[in-house]
């Protein structure tokens, strides 16, 4: 039985700072963020839109009477969690008028967490013939203002829909893992931003890779030739192409440049967006999917990662015909119909946060879902009707 990806959904805020501006407000030469770190724009969340709002707006998208009948697993993955006891699952429920009769909940593990969400949503469809699962990753990544993070910041959501016979990728049982506890980045609960040791957590995402590369080709005794894309996730742009250079003189040149062509087209949507966290891997994935020059039944090796830190690579195979399966206009529309906002702007933004009794005024809202008031420190979610 084949399983894997049915259908991926995408959300991104429609506020953007551009990077340029950024680094000169930031007093930093412009060609450290466009180049250095690789980023062109980055998201800019309203203080109404969270994990919850957001895993709506993409999930939206994908559902459809028909295969809501189906659902029977909802996973919402994420870092940036609004509630230490509810999960952001449970408000899908009323929000996009999902069945009840299914098992909701959260996960976390950094940026692996949609990554766990997936291979869980796998072996459930496996063990659940002719069910579907829905798994989001949902993150605003937050490191604060003026800090060496702020560049890698970025907010969104992507929402794919786990069934057999799947129109966009299949997930083989080919997968290597590894966790250790380390001290690369970490959120305490009593912070909305998160602690990072930059330089090391960039040492530890390469080490992971590395390891977990030789591990899968020893394991599945694959030639690296072979393999016909790399898939990262990606906190920044540069990351993903600092692991990719440590395999370069593992292949043959034209390999090589083979591979980072399809890591650029992997990326581009992550150049204007930035970090998602959990969903970073997932949005490299539809953005080659969307860019790339995809051959027929193509083999992608998905490179996951999770400060703390979970590794994973595993493999799949892209199915004929999955851009029929992938609202391309829709996904470019949202992207080109942003707003740009100043660096004053965003400041203020970031630095507003709706308290207990707040209620939000929706002629500010411009998307579909949107927190609309604390109340008992309980936060209440609406929907505008479109
Ligand atoms: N033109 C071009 N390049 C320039 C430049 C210029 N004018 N000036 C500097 N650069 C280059 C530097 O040479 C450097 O390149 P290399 O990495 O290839 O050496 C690059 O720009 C960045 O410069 P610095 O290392 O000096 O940057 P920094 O000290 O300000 O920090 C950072 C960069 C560590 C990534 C920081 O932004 C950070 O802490 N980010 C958050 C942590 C993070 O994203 N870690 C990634 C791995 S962990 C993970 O993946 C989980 C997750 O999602 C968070």
């Amino acid at each position: 039985m084949s399983i894997g990806i049915d259908k991926l959904g995408f959300y991104t805020p429609k506020n953007y700072i551009d990077i340029v501006e950024l680094a000169e407000a930031r007093d930093v030469e412009p060609g450290k963020f466009t180049i250095g770190i690789g980023q062109d724009k980055q998201a800019v969340p309203n203080p109404y839109e969270d994990v919850v709002t957001m895993a709506a707006e993409a999930a939206n998208q994908i559902l459809t009477e028909d295969n809501k009948k189906d659902i029977e697993l909802v996973i919402v993955g994420t870092e940036s969690s609004i509630d230490e006891s509810k999960s952001s699952s449970t408000f899908l429920m009323d929000l996009l008028d999902l069945p009840n009769e299914v098992r909701a909940f959260e996960i976390k593990q950094a940026c692996y967490g949609a990554t766990a969400g997936l291979q869980m949503a796998k072996d459930f469809i496996a063990t659940h013939p002719g069910k579907k699962a829905l798994v989001i990753a949902s993150d605003i990544a937050k490191y604060g203002i003026k800090t060496a993070g702020e560049v890698t910041q970025g907010a969104g959501a992507i929402a794919m829909l786990v069934s057999e016979n799947p129109q966009i990728v299949e997930l083989e049982d080919k997968s290597v893992y590894l966790t250790k506890n380390v001290g690369d980045f970490w959120r305490p609960t009593f912070s909305k931003t998160a602690f990072a040791r930059g330089k090391y957590s960039n040492e530890i995402y390469m080490d992971f890779f590395k390891t977990l590369f030789d591990n899968y080709n020893q394991k599945f005794d694959q030639d690296v030739e072979n393999i016909d894309t790399l898939l990262f996730h990606i906190p920044y742009t540069k990351m993903g192409r600092k692991a990719l250079n440590t395999i370069e003189s593992d292949v043959s040149e034209e390999k090589f440049n083979d591979l980072v062509e399809r890591y650029q087209k992997s990326i581009e949507i992550s150049r204007s967006v930035g970090n998602l966290y959990t969903g970073s891997l997932y949005l490299g994935l539809l953005s080659y999917l969307i860019n790339g020059d995809v051959k027929d039944n193509e083999s992608l090796m998905m490179f996951s990662y999770g400060s703390g830190a979970v590794g994973e690579i595993y493999s799949a195979k892209v199915v004929s015909g999955f851009e029929k399966a992938i609202d391309i206009e829709g996904i470019k529309n949202m992207l080109d119909s942003r707003k740009k906002i100043s660096i004053s702007e965003y400041e203020t933004i970031f630095n507003t946060e709706y308290k207990n009794y707040d209620v939000v005024n929706i002629d500010t809202v411009e998307g579909e879902f949107y927190l609309s008031e604390i109340t008992e420190n309980e936060r209440l979610y609406s929907r505008i009707s479109k």
